[in-house]
């Protein structure tokens, strides 16, 4: 019965969904007026992470005439790393004979009778530089002190290297050790640490490989999310971390207070915290003269931008004080919030599903190093998962037919599954892994008991034009919908759920002056991660985790 289901729903899928067939990725290239040599290895260094490379702005006209343009740029930057040599596709082979210096991390050092290996990594990619002393070395004096996570400079001749694990290592002439580090204390040491561990050490665990790679990915998809948007004319709009509405209505949000003195020794005494006559505190007195809280999400001001510049996206961190204690929830998380003007929730589908396929299909191709790596050592089988999702349609379901789905499975859950409550982790992963193969799935149409209040009513009464997009393993990576641009039905639904029209008179504006039909979605940044990079927990794919309980680095 689900397999039918499936079976329909597949045959059903959207043909108007597509990847952007013009990748912008294709035409990269690095106008940056810098000294041949680092010209030549941005290029080289594309098979590893380029995000960065890939951003740097073309010099104006004009400052080009006056031959001065980006010469403070070039200066700046003179520096090679690893990533510019060996990055290439030659990886490095170019470079033998050539002279370079190299600053970076002790990861391994090995002694052999008559020379030293030493590994150094210097964070631009996975790969170290493999550096070979002799006891003729300048520096070698201090050997004693090239150990794990100390840092150093190195500097010497490129040369080919007779292991196989590399095809050019470092002949050194000179080392300085820069920062010692104790080999007995140093924390991360050479065997495989559990990533609960690496956690208690958050400060240095990006000097591991994992971890590394997790930073570079991270940055390539922030990277991606701003082109993406940029290349299809969205701005880029901050939304306040401090906002005293509750755009999801859910009750999940941190107090923003000065009523709680921290000057006073062991914090406030609670008879000094102001209160009015019913014993409540009495937020008059307070800093905003109301309640104030970290934001849940930055959709109610990205609205009323889009009710002016068209198409707008917000990507900033955004806070929830839920207590769940699970491998996809943080208390603090990033989200990239885009609002279309004249827009549908069919429109918005189109957008969540070109924009997860773009950002996916940029670090498949400028993350390769990285990908391999997460391949091999995270998650078997994820680069090919990743081409299918750039590759292949989206399945698109409504909420009805995904209950009827789930009813139909035979499976049995620990929730409950019946028309009107919620889909669960649970449930979603049922359908995205087992109903449909690893496919992300869009639910679309959701009982408007289960969905917030700004979402639109669809006609037949019961559900709103809202979607989520499920994939494997995490579960819900975007949550978005049409909005209520009606004037009236809005007030309605404010008051349906005991939310005061008074406090929202804002919001409330935008339907009275030039409303027009708009869409948009949500989706968590550190889920993108987890899903881009194979990391089972979220507390891995942020660098400073907060979740109940901790709050540590
Ligand atoms: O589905 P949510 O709650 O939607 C909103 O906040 C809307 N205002 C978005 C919009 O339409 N502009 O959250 C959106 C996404 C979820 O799909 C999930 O990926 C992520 O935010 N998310 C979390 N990520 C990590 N930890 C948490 N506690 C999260 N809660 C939501
Ligand atoms: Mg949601």
């Amino acid at each position: 019965m689900a397999a039918a289901v499936a079976a329909r729903l597949l045959r059903q899928a959207p043909r108007r969904l597509q990847v952007p067939k013009t990748s912008p990725l294709a035409a990269l290239s690095f106008p940056l007026p810098r000294t041949a040599l680092l010209a030549a290895a941005s290029v080289r260094r594309q098979r590893f992470c380029a995000a960065a490379q890939a951003s740097a702005p073309a010099p104006s006209a004009a400052a080009a005439a006056t031959g001065t343009a980006g010469k403070a740029v070039g200066e700046f930057r003179k520096r090679l790393r690893v990533a510019d040599v060996k990055g290439g596709e030659d990886e490095g082979a170019a470079w033998v004979g050539k002279e370079l210096a190299v600053r970076g991390w002790v990861r391994t050092c090995r002694a052999q009778r008559t020379v030293t290996f030493v590994e150094v990594n210097d964070g631009s990619c996975l790969s170290n530089m493999q550096c070979v002393l002799t006891p003729d070395t300048e520096g070698y004096d201090q050997i004693d002190s090239v150990t794990t996570g100390a840092s150093i400079l190195v500097e010497g001749v490129v040369a080919s290297s007779q292991g196989g694990k590399q095809k050019v290592e470092l002949k050194v002439s000179k080392i300085t050790v820069i920062g010692k580090s104790d080999p007995t204390s140093f924390p991360i040491q050479k065997k495989r640490a559990s990533r609960e561990f690496l956690r208690t050490v958050a400060h240095l665990r990006p000097r591991t490989n994992t971890f590394g790679a997790v930073a570079r990915v991270r940055n390539a998809l922030a990277y991606a999310t701003h082109k993406f948007f940029q290349d299809n004319g969205f701005v880029w709009v901050s939304s306040p971390i401090i906002t005293a509405s509750d755009c999801e209505g859910a009750g999940e949000q941190f107090y923003v207070t000065t009523l709680l003195s921290n000057s006073a020794e062991g914090g406030s005494l609670l008879k000094d915290i102001p209160a009015t006559k019913d014993g409540r505190v009495d937020w008059s007195q307070d800093f905003f003269c109301k309640p104030a809280f970290l934001t849940v999400s930055g959709q109610l001001n990205g609205e009323t931008y889009a009710s002016a510049l068209s198409d707008i996206y917000t990507f900033g961190p955004t806070f929830r004080a839920e207590n769940s204690n699970t491998s996809r929830h943080l208390a603090e998380f990033w989200m990239i919030e885009p609002e279309l003007a004249f827009a549908d929730l069919n429109d918005d589908m189109a957008c969540a599903t070109a924009y997860l396929q773009y950002v996916v299909k940029y670090i498949l191709e400028n993350c390769k190093e990285d990908m391999d790596f997460f391949n091999t050592w995270v998650e078997k089988g994820i680069i090919d998962r990743l081409h299918d999702v750039v590759e292949k349609n989206f399945v698109h379901l409504s909420y009805t037919d995904a209950v009827e789905l789930l009813l139909g499975s035979k499976k049995t859950f620990e929730f409950p599954v019946k028309w009107g409550l919620d889909l669960q982790s649970e449930h979603e992963r049922y359908i995205t892994e087992v109903a449909f193969g690893g496919r992300p799935v869009i639910i679309r149409d959701y009982p408007k008991e289960i969905k917030a209040f700004y979402m639109r009513q669809n006609d037949d009464g019961k559900t709103v034009a809202a979607m989520d997009l499920l994939v494997p393993r995490v579960g819900e990576l975007i949550g978005g919908s049409q909005r209520e641009e009606r004037l009236d039905h809005l007030e309605a639904r404010l008051d349906e759920q005991n939310l005061s029209k008074e406090s929202y008179w804002w919001y409330l504006d935008l339907r009275r002056y030039g409303s027009v039909p708009h869409a948009g979605f949500g989706l968590g940044f550190e889920r993108l991660v987890q899903f881009a990079t194979g990391i089972d927990n979220i507390r891995d794919a942020i660098p400073f985790p907060r979740v109940p309980g901790s709050a540590e680095f």
